[in-house]
């Protein structure tokens, strides 16, 4: 296997993160922000990070000497970047900040050099006009905390090249978390769904249909139980898109064009697709398979739910 040599530039909070995970899969891996000082300040932030998340059992025992081995400050982006085959952007959210430092990088990094974004919402074609070869990059947005959220959002853009997006998908894989590739629209996929959740639910407060303290109850015990498992494909086609067109229609009793049927669930139940039950739906299980699905669904359930006792409640109130 290649080991990388990637440099992360923006080396707070998410960058942090991210180095620490890189290195942890046994990339080199040189960190860089404003300046020399602060590479080096966040470099001593994320070994004491490191050496807390080893004394509570959420990394490796050898996790520092690996980290120490492998992560080093560098007094500049231009040296962080020379001689790196991946370089991960994660300075802040304003496309000023990461046009220019997009065009530092593009200046100093070798021309084939593979360079991700971690930002979380600006379009990744936008980002692009300050890469010069833009085929080479594209959006590697991971989630906080980076240490411990297993997935990453790959956002290639209109122009970036295949074998760039199956370079990072090769170096996410060799950290143990996983990738799906999402498309350059507004919000991604992550953030659009997550603000849709939320945008529901301060409705729901506003109305006065219920606190934030009862959503968040609901939304942890029943279908947000469901989530670490299943995606809202799986947990429709489970339901019955049959089931979920029925539901449609009393809520548009309510609110007809805020859930309206969409056009794909209307024509799967046309098409008498219904779900797991009869083999096809969004997601095409075999029909013979399910009894596997549910046996594995429930064994889910019980084990999230000890884990969850085990856990006792987050000490938020
Ligand atoms: N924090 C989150 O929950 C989260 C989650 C996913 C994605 N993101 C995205 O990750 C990116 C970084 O966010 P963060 O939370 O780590 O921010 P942060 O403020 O903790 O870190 C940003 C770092 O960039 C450095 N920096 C600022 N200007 C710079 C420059 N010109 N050159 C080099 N370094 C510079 C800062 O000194 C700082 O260390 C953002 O695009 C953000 O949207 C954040």
């Amino acid at each position: 296997m290649t080991t990388h040599t990637i440099a992360v530039v923006g080396s707070g909070y998410m960058g942090g993160g991210i180095a620490q995970v890189l290195a942890l899969s046994g990339a080199t891996v040189r960190i860089a922000d404003i300046s020399e000082e602060i590479a080096r300040k966040n470099y001593d932030r994320l070994i004491a990070e490191a050496e807390q998340f080893v004394a509570d059992g959420l990394f490796p025992a050898d996790a520092v000497e690996r980290i120490r081995a492998n992560v080093s400050p560098a007094a500049s982006i231009e040296e962080a970047v020379t001689g790196a085959d991946f370089i991960e952007e994660a300075v802040p959210e304003k496309i000023e900040i990461k046009h220019e430092t997009l065009r530092r990088i593009s200046a100093a990094a070798s021309p084939d050099a593979i360079i991700g974004s971690n930002t979380s919402t600006i379009l990744i074609g936008s980002l692009a006009e300050a890469v010069t070869n833009p085929e080479r990059f594209l959006g590697v947005h991971f989630s906080n905390p980076a240490p411990f959220i297993p997935g990453v959002e790959l956002i290639p853009h209109e122009t970036t090249a295949d074998a760039a997006i199956a370079t990072v998908e090769e170096i996410v894989a060799a950290t143990g978390k996983e990738t799906a590739r999402v498309k350059d629209a507004t919000g991604f996929v992550l953030n659009r769904l997550q603000y849709a959740l939320f945008h529901e639910a301060t409705q729901l407060v506003e109305e006065g249909v219920a606190t934030p303290e009862d959503i968040d109850t609901i939304v942890r015990t029943t279908f947000g139980f469901r989530l670490p498992v299943f995606g809202p494909f799986a947990i429709a086609d489970m339901a019955g898109l049959d089931v979920y067109s029925f539901c449609y229609a009393s809520l548009q009793t309510r609110w007809p064009e805020r859930f309206a049927t969409p056009d794909s669930l209307k024509e799967l139940v046309d098409a008498g697709k219904f779900g797991t039950k009869s083999g096809a739906g969004y997601l095409d299980v075999p029909a013979d398979r399910t009894p596997e699905l549910i046996a594995y669904r429930n064994k889910a359930y019980v084990a999230i739910k000890q884990l969850m006792d085990e856990l006792g409640p987050a000490p938020i109130n």
